[in-house]
């Protein structure tokens, strides 16, 4: 059976904590997960499919732990041809213009590696939520079956 690859983009741990309970709630499901909070580009490259957990730093930055991934993607240009792919953005819509900048860049730089979105960007926004878990776990679930067969 098919792996799910959980990329965990984080600052202060909020999504590192997101990517561990949808984790925890896949493999309850018998869903095979594996999370990655210091990836490399193989870890994408390996992957069966891709899920992206992750915050936004700065103004619209990716956070330093996905940080040299993010440029060695996009030096290497590995293709990613039809492997399939979901962005969950933890941001705050207090930034404005940046809100979710990180995610954002994540969508964009996995569709340029031409692998296959299975879903829009999920944008969770701070202001509104206190347990972006919850969304992120529904959300999930609802796009489980196109992520990994
Ligand atoms: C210094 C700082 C900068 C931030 N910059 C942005 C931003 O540009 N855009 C955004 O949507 N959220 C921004 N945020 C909000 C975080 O992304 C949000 O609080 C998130 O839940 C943090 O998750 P983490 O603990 O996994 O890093 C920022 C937060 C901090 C503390």
């Amino acid at each position: 059976m098919a792996t799910l690859t959980i990329i965990a983009g984080t600052v202060y741990g909020n999504a590192q904590h997101v990517a561990e309970q949808v984790e925890e709630n896949l493999a309850q499901q018998g869903i095979d997960c594996v999370l990655e909070s210091d990836p490399s580009v193989t870890d994408f490259t390996d992957a069966d499919a891709l899920l992206v957990i992750t915050s936004t730093t700065g103004q619209g930055d990716v956070p330093p732990n996905l940080e040299f991934v993010f440029s060695d993607l996009k030096d290497e240009s590995p293709m990613l041809t039809g492997k399939p792919f979901a962005v969950a953005a933890l941001g705050d819509s207090s930034y404005g213009e940046s809100f979710c900048g990180a995610g954002k860049q994540f969508q964009a730089l996995l569709d340029e590696l031409q692998a296959t979105a299975v879903a829009d960007l999920l944008e969770v926004d701070a202001m509104e939520t206190l347990e972006p878990e919850k969304d992120v776990v529904e959300w999930v679930n609802s796009i489980k079956d196109k992520l990994i067969a």
